[in-house]
């Protein structure tokens, strides 16, 4: 959500492979990207979470920050925003002072502004258009789901995880169907950190022109809309004609837009992706769902908490303060490692197994917590539930047959690529 600035990337680290036991403390750094790409942070978390929960690092791979590595210290983080401010940025990333874009929307506002964009776009992710939605959702699962080539080994994340999700997207946005993909490029080049972005072969002239062009496009549609109202509900329409943001400043727009395409982008998509390696990795649990689909509501939540598609969310401190003991200082940088708080065995029972069927199974920090709960989570659960209950009518497997290639990013906890293969009844 927060736009990557060239780091030091590239100087020798040596976390991912070495037992985390063996190094001390004070050099843990869990922003290190290949912990990421390794899927071999979890060891580090639980470390920190038993000897040292609220842990400064001086020489991050993004410069000093604090973890937040608890459930309960994470929630008051959360129910103290005048002392933990969203301003100026929610990635442990801060944004260059060159940025294309002012922030990225309401997620990196504090107090009533925040509110008040809120507001404004909130209605297009309401139950009640949710309910309207859903039929079109469930069709459109159906068309991907019946073209699936059954057999043949595909890429999970590209032919469901993003089609699905893109095609939302631009529901809510009501954006032109045969352009949808444009969604997916500018998500993931707004996100993408320096290595990622080297990976796809792009600049950071590229990712400012294609942001740029999000702009453009956009512009284009919030001019057709203004002053309009329609039968549908879409964030478009809604920003450019209600009092709080008719008047705001392209940057603004365009963080905005942003923080909704990213938000309903990556993170469903990777909530998708992830759910197929977790019932792949736990056969027990996948047993359960085929003599009970009843269960997948339960489920769906399990697979946001187990995923935790958003590793984090960063805040700044407004002034001097403690937390869990530790002295933190006036602009300090607090990163709150909700990936590691799903796994806080204090907080969550068992909670490093995977249950599809836990009583309390929305007891979990993957959505965050407080003000900025995420507003898109009632859309992911719908995608989610409607998905796995067309896929367990037609598939008896989705089976993984492959390494997942995983995004380099501790922010976007994401898979690029899953090699898969599906298997009828
Ligand atoms: C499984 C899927 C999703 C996950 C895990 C997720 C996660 C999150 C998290 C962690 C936050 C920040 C919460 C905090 O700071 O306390 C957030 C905020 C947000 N999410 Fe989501 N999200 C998901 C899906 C969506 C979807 C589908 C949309 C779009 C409609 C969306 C739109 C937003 C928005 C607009 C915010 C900012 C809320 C605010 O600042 O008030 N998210 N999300």
């Amino acid at each position: 959500m927060s736009q990557a600035t060239p780091f030091d990337l590239t100087r020798p680290r040596r976390q991912a492979h070495v037992d985390p036991a063996s190094i001390p403390l004070d050099e843990i750094d869990v922003s290190d990207l290949e912990l990421w790409t390794t899927d071999t942070h979890w060891k580090y978390f639980e470390r920190l979470r038993n000897e040292d929960p609220v842990h400064y690092c001086a020489d991050g791979a993004f410069g000093p920050y604090w973890s937040v590595t608890k459930f309960d210290d994470i929630v008051y983080v959360e129910k103290n925003p005048e002392i933990f401010a969203s301003e100026p940025g929610i990635s442990i990333v801060t944004p260059p002072p060159d940025a294309v874009t002012q922030g990225a929307g309401f997620i990196t506002m504090d107090g009533p502004r925040h509110d008040a964009h809120r507001k404004v776009v909130q209605p297009v992710s309401s139950p009640r258009n949710l309910k309207h939605l859903e039929p079109l959702v469930r069709e459109r699962v159906i068309n991907i789901l019946d073209g699936l080539p059954v057999g043949e080994v595909f890429n999970w994340v590209d032919r469901v995880s993003i089609e699905l999700t893109t095609g939302m997207l631009a529901t809510m946005f009501d954006f032109p169907w045969e352009d949808r993909r444009k969604l997916t490029y500018w998500s993931d080049m707004a996100t993408a950190s320096p290595p990622h972005l080297e990976a796809m072969g792009k600049t950071q002239d590229d990712r400012k022109a294609a942001l740029l062009d999000c702009l453009d496009v956009f512009t284009k549609l919030w001019n057709q809309r203004k002053g309009t109202t329609r039968d549908s509900l879409d964030f478009v329409t809604a920003l450019a004609n209600a009092d709080a943001t008719r008047d705001i400043d392209p940057k603004t727009y365009l963080g905005t837009l942003i923080l909704l395409i990213v938000g309903g982008n990556d993170t469903t998509r990777n909530s998708i992706s992830g759910g197929v390696i977790a019932l792949n990795e736990h056969p027990a649990e996948y047993d359960k769902l085929r003599d009970d689909p009843g269960l997948i509501p339960k489920m769906v939540d399990e697979i946001i908490r187990w995923q935790t598609p958003l590793a984090h969310m960063r805040r700044t401190a407004t002034r001097d303060t403690e937390l869990g003991g530790k002295q933190i200082k006036k602009g300090d940088k607090i990163v709150m490692w909700y990936v590691s708080a799903n796994r806080d065995e204090t907080a969550i029972d068992r909670a490093n197994e995977f249950i599809i069927d836990r009583n309390d199974s929305k007891h979990h920090l993957s959505f965050g917590w407080g003000v900025h709960f995420c507003m898109g989570s009632r859309v992911a659960e719908m995608q989610l539930r409607v998905l796995w209950e067309e896929i367990i009518e037609r598939y008896r497997l989705v089976e993984v047959v492959g390494d997942p290639v995983r995004v380099p990013s501790c922010f976007v906890k994401g898979i690029q690529q899953l090699p898969v293969r599906v298997h009828s009844w």
